[in-house]
């Protein structure tokens, strides 16, 4: 299962690949704005820090338009993924990415049958939202477990990039369904390390070393 960080913070990014827990990054609009910089610099910026896909996401909602942001985006390193919501201009763009051999990231997804729309269009991840359904009362990770069942039913390649994390509970989850990726804010990330068992044996095996280590 492959981690991506959700953030624009350089130095979260920093953090969690010195852990080994970056194996991309997704970012969103309201995330590069909290940053505080110009979008494009901080997108080059993730980009020399790791590796993977760093998803970028277009703000324009016609499709030429998508398709002519999403182009610039793809310039700016090799390793930008292009972030498109989900709307039928979106599909559109998408499908020309595919085309043009740009990879894309379908976001805002919350249903199964949108999930299906894009892995029709021709997506390289679809991002089901699981925080934002469950804070409406419906349960997030039934529609991760339909989308990947529909996507084995037929042989899709689109990877299921599980986002809208809000703790270590729909990771866990996520993995036992065999999704492809989750996006996880660093916070969350650092909560899934702890386990009071653990911070306790870690405590008393220090306090009986040094009990024996007393001149
Ligand atoms: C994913 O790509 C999104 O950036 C993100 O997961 C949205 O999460 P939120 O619902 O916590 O804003």
């Amino acid at each position: 299962m492959k981690f991506f960080i959700d953030t624009a913070e350089i130095e979260e990014i920093r953090q969690a690949n010195l852990r080994g827990w970056v194996d991309g990054v997704t970012t969103n609009p309201s995330l590069i704005a909290k940053s505080g910089k110009p979008f494009h610099d901080v997108i080059k910026e993730i980009c020399k820090e790791v590796a993977g896909p760093v998803s970028a996401e277009v703000i324009s909602l016609q499709a030429e338009e998508m398709f002519r942001e999403g182009k610039e985006l793809a310039k700016l390193a090799s390793n930008v993924v292009v972030k498109v919501p989900m709307c039928e201009d979106g599909m559109i763009a998408v499908k020309k990415f595919k085309a043009e051999g740009i990879k894309t990231n379908v976001t805002l997804v919350f249903s199964p049958m949108q999930a299906l729309l894009a892995a029709k269009a021709g997506a390289t991840m679809v991002s089901p939202f699981v925080g934002r359904l469950d804070d409406i009362g419906v349960e997030g990770m039934t529609m991760v477990d339909q989308v990947i069942q529909m996507y084995q039913n037929y042989d899709f390649d689109t990877e299921v990039l599980v986002a809208s994390v809000r703790s270590p509970m729909h990771i866990q989850i996520a993995a036992e369904m065999g999704a492809d990726i989750a996006t996880i804010p660093f916070k969350v990330m650092q909560q899934m390390t702890h386990h009071p068992l653990t911070e306790k044996g870690i405590k008393q095996f220090m306090d009986d070393w040094n009990k024996a280590n007393k001149k």
